[in-house]
């Protein structure tokens, strides 16, 4: 079965060759000596990057947000505000009726979701509608409306590979559209598509240090981007989930982006489901990935298999989510997609003191498969620090295990986790300073790892300007049979 791990008494030879190898794998460093940033405020509302800039036409959209939908097919999410809402007079009639004219106001949450997209500058060849959008409140808040257009999946066909598209998305009223902008289509699955850049982010949040890591990303310039979970920290303001999609939107409007959910996603409200925001604002495609769940999900890009987890639904051994991961890595074609990267929110392997134990029951319950499918890369965030290990599974050294790395270091106004317990055997590189990373898939068998720390100047990708690299060598656990057979 590809994917599934031979007997490791594999020839010598074969095991020199193959076997997990972690460029400097002597690179044990605390970098503790490293001058960090203090904790950082959450920038104001009124800050320019969190404030609509989408032209002075108050029915210009804003937010947009891009993600893979399945194949050939990307979601755009965006938001308008509500036309002809008229509540505002009712507020000064007392909290009773003002709930009443909100309930009203309901009628207020439509207008058309379009796309309009094609292949050059102005021409758009191409319109796709979406389903009536959405919208919610909670206490005083009515979010603007939300709008979810899939293009690719419909009557119009799947999105060229690897092809540049010029799209606008519809504003409030009739006629009015945002501007233009543009986005590349995934290449087509497979390993010809190598190399690919995969841009890896955690913890978000608001700040300056955000808007340093999303500087640093833009040189980055991946081809996409996975976000481990706590994207805004609104924690039930629910404004900041709007200053925090305008925040990210230069960039979420041209590459891809995908999410899976952290515990400040959670609401924890009373009256306020749990993951109102996050399932309603963005598409996660788990339906297209056989999950019942929003808050699990895979897709495959280029050569590789992702996996994003969620840290905040079960995860023993028996639940739906270990069922539905087992039968999505069994699934796995590795001649296809010979990368398998899994992300989560709450780490298996950290040696901070921060969080301490909190992911140690969902590996308890799934540590197993992920070796057992030979996955390669674990990233998740939760911790605000960077650390790297070495391959390992149940807490000892294996060549077999995938390597772990924890990136909840994007910048948040929590600051970072500094607190470090004495070193594990298995912690390669920790520090806690804000940064972010970038995969680079180079081919079926080998990978660089980046992780660059936002104090550092802003340069172009490249393993000589990151605070730790390291190249991946799949093993031979990984390859399979037919990825062995495939290597010699
Ligand atoms: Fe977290």
């Amino acid at each position: 079965m590809p994917g599934r791990g031979p007997p490791r008494s594999l020839p010598l030879l074969v095991v020199a060759l193959l076997a997990c190898h972690m460029v400097g794998a002597t690179d044990l460093s605390d970098a503790t000596l490293f001058a960090r940033k203090p904790v950082s405020e959450q920038l104001p509302l009124h800050h320019p990057r969190l404030t609509q800039t989408c032209g002075p036409d108050p029915a210009s959209p804003e937010q947009v947000h891009l993600s893979l939908a399945g194949p050939g097919a990307i979601a755009f999410n965006w938001v308008t505000a509500r036309q002809g809402r008229a509540s505002s007079m009712f507020w000064s009639l007392g909290r009773r009726v003002a709930r009443a004219a909100r309930t009203l106001g309901k009628y207020h949450c439509k207008g058309v979701s379009s796309v309009q997209y094609g292949f050059a500058s102005g021409d758009y060849t191409g319109r796709v509608d979406g389903r009536a959008p959405a919208c919610y409140s909670v206490d005083d808040y009515d979010s603007g409306v939300l709008h979810e257009v899939i293009v690719g999946r419909g009557a119009e066909g799947p999105l060229p590979a690897n092809t540049t598209v010029y799209y606008r998305v519809s504003g409030a009223r009739e006629g009015v559209w945002g501007e233009e902008s543009s986005f590349v289509t995934p290449p087509p699955l497979g390993v010809d598509s190598l190399p690919y850049r995969l841009g890896v982010v955690g913890d978000l949040g608001q700040t300056e240090d955000s808007l340093s890591t999303l500087e640093h990303l833009v040189a980055t310039d991946p081809q996409s981007v996975v976000l481990v979970g706590d994207l805004s920290y609104a924690d039930g303001d629910h404004r900041r989930w709007d200053a925090w999609a305008r925040m990210v939107s230069p960039l979420t409007s041209r590459w891809l982006w995908m999410f899976t959910e952290g515990n400040h996603e959670r609401e924890r409200a009373r009256g306020v489901p749990d993951w109102l925001a996050y399932t309603t604002r963005f598409h996660l495609p788990h339906a297209s990935a056989g999950s019942a769940s929003p808050l699990y999900y895979s897709y495959d890009v280029a050569g590789a298999h992702v996996v994003m987890l969620g840290s905040y639904t079960d995860h023993d051994a028996h639940s739906e989510q270990a069922a539905w991961l087992a039968a999505d890595l069994a699934a796995v074609d590795r001649a296809r997609t010979p990368w398998v990267v899994v992300t989560m929110h709450a780490p298996f392997y950290s040696s901070n003191l921060a969080h301490l134990g909190e992911g140690e029951p969902m590996r308890a319950g799934m540590e197993r498969l992920l070796n057992q499918h030979g996955v390669d890369v674990v990233f998740a965030g939760h911790v605000h620090a960077y650390e790297r290990s070495l391959r390992v599974v149940d807490g000892q050294l294996d060549d077999c295990g995938p390597v772990y790395i924890n990136i909840g270091d994007g910048g948040n106004r929590e600051g970072p986790d500094t607190r470090w317990l004495d070193r594990p055997r298995w912690s390669a590189w920790r520090e806690p300073s804000f940064g972010h990373g970038a995969l680079d898939l180079l081919n079926a068998t080998h990978a660089v790892w980046t992780w660059r720390r936002n104090a550092d100047a802003i340069r172009a990708q490249g393993p000589q300007h990151a605070a730790d690299s390291v190249t991946l060598v799949r093993t031979d656990c990984s390859l399979g049979d037919a990825g062995l057979a495939a290597a010699r």
